[in-house]
Parts: structure tokens; sequence; C-alpha cells
């Protein structure tokens, strides 16, 4: 009978059948000239594939080279010696016959090595890609994906896929990408918060999973010019319902992949390095502003370590002290109530202290920041008066405005970096890991 095709993944059910698959030569190793092991990669995952006698000298086989792509045929059997690695520990493929399908080239080993330094490594990311652990974190990607679907769709929520493109800010002006966009002046949203704020009076809850972009000026393990933002919008909630809601969202999410990892945990290892799925300790931590200063001053923690000038009300904490504050403490922390200056136009000012907002930061160990977000202020005037302030022209924003105008009401969202999250979830210590191909200041390539 014919071989049957198959993927990697599903070899398991076809023990001692005769079987036909295709793949990558991840690794070969010859032992003497007449047998030889080859790690074959799918996408799937890894078989230790034999090939004996004739199999291995042909022309064919003497320019064989790691990265080919090639189908072999055989016997899927159990290794008698017990030493075959791969995605089924104990098994190979006896191959009877093999053929190659796209020949590799010789300077395959010299491109690059795991120990290269950064720069090399992003040239070539498009092979990089295929090592095991740059794909298993790729893998992990979707399935982390995927579960913030899924917790939107049971939570009820529906998806809308705002413009990308658009002539509004939303988070600061000196983060924006502009272009020419025909007659217009455009820019590359850095958010789409403003989109969904308009979607809640036609779906309500809804979400988004889409790129956004800032022209950040510095470079850190953290920052990115084209990121993943999963955005979501809620009408008529409280700000202790936006606190609920985050928590709800994160908690779940990390569930719902450990859920999927319980049949799939070699990518999961792969791609934490070996570290296991973090048990996020419940009710979060929350933690004001005026606290998180305070905290700081009693820690150690400086504005200016030289000079040992210390945290004042008012002032921002940067990425640094705050990543301290997370790793010292380490445990979730939902930072709240930071003051309006620090904050953007659209944020509503807390009941009893109007110099703050209803705004919160969600701190993850070994990241600092990965979600952020706030109620909204859903009056017209106060609205009017906070464009003026940050010397914003409200027409183009009039759209936005509008929603104060016609049915406003109280309502609130947030913003969660998904590469963030995902540096948080494996343990990644660079943000550029998490991407398939970064973009960060200096690299726009490949
Ligand atoms: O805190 P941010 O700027 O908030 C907003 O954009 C709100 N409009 C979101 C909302 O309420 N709908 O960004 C939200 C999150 C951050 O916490 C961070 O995780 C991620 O987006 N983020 C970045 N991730 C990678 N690189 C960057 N340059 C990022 N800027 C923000
Ligand atoms: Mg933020």
């Amino acid at each position: 009978p014919p071989a049957k095709q198959l993927k990697i993944r599903d070899l398991s059910k076809y023990v001692d059948q005769r079987v036909k698959i295709y793949g990558w030569v991840h690794h070969l190793r010859t032992d003497g000239k007449k047998l030889w092991f080859i790690d074959l990669r799918d996408g799937t995952g890894f078989a230790q594939i034999v090939l004996t006698g004739e199999m291995c000298m042909t022309y064919e086989a003497a320019t064989l080279y790691r990265e080919a792509a090639i189908a072999v045929y055989g016997k899927w059997v159990k290794d008698e010696k017990g030493r075959a690695q791969g995605t089924f520990p104990g098994y190979e493929l006896a191959a009877d016959f093999w053929e190659l399908v796209g020949p590799s080239c010789a300077d395959i080993d010299m491109l690059f090595t795991k120990d290269s330094n950064p720069d090399i490594l992003m040239n070539q990311r498009h092979l990089v890609l295929r090592g095991s652990k740059a794909s298993s974190v790729m893998r992990m990607r979707s399935i982390i994906t995927h579960c913030f679907r899924e917790h939107f769709f049971d939570r009820g929520y529906t998806e809308l896929s705002p413009p990308t493109l658009v002539n509004t800010q939303c988070e600061g002006g000196s983060t924006l990408f502009n272009f020419n966009y025909f007659e217009d002046d455009g820019y590359l949203t850095q958010s789409s918060q403003l989109y969904l704020e308009t979607g809640i009076a036609a779906v309500n809850d809804c979400f988004c999973i889409l790129p956004s972009y800032r022209a950040e000026k510095s470079q850190t393990r953290r920052h990115l010019a084209e990121f993943h933002h999963i955005e979501a919008e809620r009408p008529f909630i409280t700000f202790e319902d936006l606190l609920e809601t985050i928590e709800d969202l994160v908690c779940d999410v990390i569930d719902r992949v450990g859920k999927k990892m319980e049949s799939d945990m070699d990518t999961f290892l792969r791609a934490s390095g070996g570290k296991p799925i973090p048990k996020l300790e419940r009710p979060f931590l929350r933690m004001t502003y005026e606290d998180a200063v305070k905290y700081c001053r009693e820690h150690g923690i400086y504005k200016d370590p030289e000079t040992k000038e210390h945290f004042e009300f008012g002032d921002d904490i940067p990425e640094k002290p705050e990543r301290q504050m997370t790793d010292e403490i380490n445990r979730p922390i939902m930072l709240i109530k930071f003051p309006a200056s620090l904050k953007s136009f659209y944020m509503q000012k807390c009941d009893d202290d109007k110099r703050l907002t209803e705004s919160v930061d969600l701190l993850l160990p070994g990241v600092g920041e990965v979600v952020g977000g706030s109620m909204r202020m859903w009056d017209m005037d106060e609205l009017m008066e906070a464009y003026k302030k940050e010397g914003m022209d409200p027409a183009p924003y009039y759209w936005f405005t509008d929603q104060r105008k016609y049915g406003t009401c109280p309502h609130g969202g947030y913003g969660l970096g998904l590469e963030r999250f995902i540096c948080a979830l494996l343990g990644i210590h660079h943000i550029r890991d998490a991407c398939l191909y970064p973009r960060y200041r200096g690299r726009i390539a490949p």
C-alpha cells in the first residue's frame, strides 16, 4: 500500500506502519559511512530518522546539508537502543527510501551560532526562526493569542477592527509616527482605544488585537516600535470593575494557556528555557501611585541614584525603578491612581482628589508594566478642557467627542502589550525574542 503522508506530530498513532514524512534536516550525525541519523523537523515536531546502507551513499546524500528539505519513507518503530530524542523519545523512523526535495548549502553552519551577537542573529532572523527555541516561542505566541480571543468570546465581547492609519493621537505627540496619507497627514495608531470607545454604544463590551506603533526614542529590552496591542473597552462599569476585569483577564488567560500546555508541555518548556508557568497570587496587590513613591523613598530606590535624590509626588517613575520595585515585591502589582499630569488627556479624574486619575498599570515581575488602563472622561466640558490643557486641536477628534454628546456613560478599558505579556509568561529577557520580525529603532529588516 502507498505510505501515508503524515505530519510528525501525528506519528505516535502509526507505530509499526510504513509512513511518509516531509521536513527539514535539523541535525545530521553519521556513525561511519553507512549509518546516518537525521533529526527531521517539520514545524510540528522532531523525529529521528535512520538511514542505512545504499541510502547513505548516493550523490544526494554526499551533498546533504542541514536545512535541506527531504521526504522520507519508512516504518515508525521503537528504537531498540532507546536513544532517539525528539517529540517521541524512544521511537524512530527506519527509512527504506528518501529523496531530496530542496537542497541546502554548505555555508549554513557559518552564518551564525546561538552565541552570535544579537545583530547578527536579527539579520538572520528568517533562519534563526527555524531553531527549536525561536519556533517554540512563535508557537506559544499563537497559543497565547488564541487564549486571549477565547477569553473575550467566552465573556461575551465582540471583536472590532479599528483602522491603524489614523489622524489623531492617543498617547502623546512625542511617540507618533507620521506619514503622507495621499493629500493628508496621517499617523500610525498608538492605540485603538479612542475607536473602541465609539464601539461600546454599538456592541457593548468590545476588544481588538491589532498592532500599535510608537516612535520610542530610547532602546530598552521592553520597547518596540511596532507591538501587538490587546485592547478592550466596557460601558457602564466602575473603576473597581475595571480592576477586576484586568485581573480576570490575566489570570484566566494564564489558566487557559496552562490547560492547553498539558498536552504540549514540551513546546512550553522549550520556549521558556525550562521555566514553569508562573503562578500568580490572587487578588493582585493594589498600590496607589502615592504609596509607590513612598515605597521607593523607604527602600532606597532613587530618582537619581548618583545624587540620591528621592522621588516626589508628580514624578514619573521610570522603567528601571518600577521594575526594581516589582521584582523586590515579586508579585503582580496593580499600580493605581496616577497624577493627571503624568497620564493621557482622556483619563477620568478621581472623585475625591482631582489631582489623581482613575488609572491603573499592571506590573508583572521580570517585565514591569504589561497593562495600562483607565476610566475615561465622560463629561463633555471636562474633555474640552482637557484638549485645551494639552494644546490639542479638538477638530479631528469630533467623532470621539460626540460620544459625550450622544448618550455619554461611564466607561473604561485597557491595553495589554502582547509581547510584554509573552516575556512575563515565558521568562524571556528581551522583547525582540517574542516577535517574528521585531521592529525597534535601527531595525526595519528583515
Ligand atoms: O500604557 P499604554 O501607552 O496605554 C495605551 O495605549 C492605552 N490607550 C490603552 C488602552 O487603555 N486601551 O500602552 C498599553 C500597553 C503597555 O502597558 C505596554 O504593555 C504596551 O501597551 N506598550 C508597549 N509594548 C511594547 N513596546 C512599546 N513601545 C509599548 N508601548 C506600550
Ligand atoms: Mg502605560
